[in-house]
């Protein structure tokens, strides 16, 4: 949602910027614009629409500016057109800003700075930045300040003081042309380190082809870039050094790597994403173990609760988690959703363990819902792929999972990672509480180990799939049922199939279909069964026969034997335990959303409104 790209060196800045805005196309957009500066004169260029009409503005080719600052917007105040597309600049034309996320006090701002004489050209809230740094640089406390460079970054402290709410900034001036200056609370911002030249953007991916070096700030922490100098200042401008971070991620990764999309590419690479967040964490017959935390017997043993909160398909991948934990470890363990859980008093305290799944580590809500659980006293632990991210910061413990860059918006190597990294944790915490039999834990190990060539099997075979993608593209209505974990995994079949095809879809626990749902069945509707508990087998089967009985075509995903002639359609995957079997039982339906939105000639990797890192509320 929103994505920066900035650069600094000795270049054309255009290109780089242009060219690592489209790594970041997958953020979600909807309007693009790029700003450097030539000859101490800001050049602004920018437009509604894809980031690749930039290309075709006039004018474009012909800047030469070897500093600049770029923006993919995803409209929130103001409808996305040009004048609302970042850069947005001061009156004076000095100051140019691109920024992401939420100034929830921007009226008031507004409100003051036109009382002050300044005029506004869009609706957008980040409008007041640039005007607000040109009134401290004037005006303000900093005005005494004799040195340009300091005046400059004192003008940019101010100005950042007024705000509240969420930000990446970048600004740039023609009063030091030569600088970049960064600041960021909330929202996402990483630095890269060149030879004589320095990249920002939004995440690592979209700069990982120029360096492999990485600052990763904090929250209201300044830097001043030059090409070749980066300077880290905290909130009160006292400068201080920072680590920098190596990335060992190969760029080749955020690739399509032949094939013709990202997602089709992440779904094919879920063997290989498995395989890694299995990585070392465990060998049949020894004990879990995590390099990165260690949690004691003692703290385990005073927790009597477990939170999981996640958006999206991360809260899909915490449903299963919820299985695994209270099956294995016996404690009462809830799921929810960020967005509810940060407003709804939820009852924590410090026997509250609770444990927030991301992808990107940059979704608002869920660090909202971290720092809520932090105050009231809860150890918090977080599971991301994004080494460094905001919610791997703010967490008291971090595990990542394995799964590499992921491009396309539609999670889907993300979410089989996560419900493997979370099994894991739950054997590590059976294991440290001795909560589940040593024969119950081995042999999930021994399940997990599997998996990468059970879903390699189901991937070598996907003609089913797309015949039966053929059938049903131009349906309006479907409905995904399950049991258990069956009914865990219908809800991220549904929500795959909304994202990328744009079929209306409900997911229900199967036993549920009878209190309404069922009043929608009709002949022809397709309903999409999951079935791999042998112990819900016959039940599951009832419930498919009630939907058959009014006319419903279904097709059914399992690893049980099931009556002959019953179902329209059959996809059979390999068995293995009921808990972790989403694992497997999702992959058909990725495919399945995957090749309906093929079929639709829709956009697979960006559909539309969606964004992947949702970093406003
Ligand atoms: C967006 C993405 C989803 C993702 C969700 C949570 O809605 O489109 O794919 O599941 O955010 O993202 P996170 O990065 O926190 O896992």
């Amino acid at each position: 949602m929103c994505g920066i790209v900035g650069y600094v060196g000795s270049k054309k800045a255009t290109p780089i910027l242009i060219d690592g805005l489209l790594s970041l196309e997958y953020r979600g957009y909807d309007s693009a614009g790029i700003a450097t500066i030539e000859n101490d004169v800001i050049k602004v260029m920018k437009d509604k629409g894809r980031v690749n009409n930039l290309n075709n503005l006039e004018g474009i080719n012909d800047l030469v500016g070897t500093i600049g600052i770029a923006h993919t917007r995803w409209a929130t105040h103001g409808k996305p057109s040009k004048e609302n597309s970042h850069p947005h600049m001061d009156n004076s034309g000095k100051f140019a800003v691109v920024h992401n996320g939420i100034i929830e006090n921007y009226s008031d701002l507004r409100e003051f700075l036109t009382s002050k004489g300044y005029t506004f050209i869009s609706q957008t809230d980040t409008e007041v930045i640039p005007n607000l740094i040109h009134y401290y640089y004037t005006n303000g406390p900093v005005s005494v300040i004799e040195d340009t460079k300091e005046k400059f970054l004192g003008a940019v402290k101010s100005a950042i003081y007024d705000l509240k709410g969420s930000y990446a900034i970048e600004v740039i001036s023609t009063i030091l042309p030569d600088e970049i200056i960064v600041v960021r609370k909330d929202s996402p911002l990483v630095i890269g380190k060149g030879n004589g030249e320095n990249y920002i953007a939004s995440d690592i991916p979209a700069i990982l082809k120029y360096t492999k070096e990485f600052y990763l700030l904090d929250d209201n922490e300044f830097a001043v870039i030059e090409k070749d100098s980066i300077r880290f200042f905290d909130n009160s401008l006292q400068e201080h050094n920072r680590a920098i971070k190596n990335i060992d991620w190969d760029a080749n990764a955020a690739g399509k790597d032949g094939f013709e999309d990202y997602m089709l590419k992440e779904i094919f690479e879920q063997p290989t994403a498995i395989r890694e967040t299995i990585g070392s964490r465990f060998r049949l017959g020894e004990k879990c173990s995590f390099d990165d935390i260690e949690i004691s017997k003692e703290y385990l043993q005073s927790i009597n609760k477990i939170f999981i909160v996640a958006c999206g398909t991360a809260m899909h991948a915490g449903l299963v988690g919820k299985a695994l934990i209270e099956n294995l470890c016996k404690i009462p363990t809830e799921v929810d959703i960020a967005s509810e859980f940060r407003y709804r008093n939820p009852l924590i305290d410090e026997h509250t363990l609770c444990i927030y799944i991301s992808q990107s580590g940059e979704t608002a809500d869920t660090i909202a819902a971290l720092k809520l659980a932090k105050a009231h006293g809860a150890k918090t632990l977080a599971i991301s792929n994004v080494i460094g991210s905001s919610i791997t910061r703010e967490a008291d413990y971090s595990i990542y999972t394995h799964a590499g860059p992921e491009i396309a918006v539609a999670s889907t190597k993300a979410y089989t990672s996560q419900v493997v990294l979370i099994s894991i944790l739950a054997i590590y915490f059976a294991e440290v509480l001795g909560s589940s039999s040593e024969t119950v834990l081995e042999e999930l190990k021994s399940d997990l180990i599997d998996l990468p060539s059970k879903v390699e099997k189901i991937l070598d075979d996907t003609e089913v799939i797309k015949a039966f993608a053929k059938k049903v593209y131009a349906e309006k209505d479907m409905f995904f049922l399950g049991r258990g974990t069956d009914y865990n995994v219908a809800l991220e079949g549904s929500l795959k199939l909304k994202e990328i095809s744009y079929i209306h879809s409900e997911a229900y626990a199967a036993g549920e279909l009878k209190h309404g749902p069922i009043a929608l069945i009709e002949n022809g509707v397709t309903v999409i069964g999951i079935i791999t508990n042998p112990n819900l087998l016959e039940k599951s089967i009832s419930n498919l026969q009630e939907v058959i009985t009014r006319g419903a075509k279904t097709l059914i995903i399992t690893n049980q034997i099931l009556p002959n002639g019953h179902f329209d359609y059959v996809i059979n995957i390999p068995e293995t335990n009921p808990l972790i079997s989403p694992i497997l039982s999702v992959i058909p339906m990725q495919l399945l959303a995957y090749y309906i939105s093929k079929q639709k000639g829709l956009d697979v990797d960006k559909p539309r409104n969606l964004a992947k890192s949702v970093t406003v509320e």
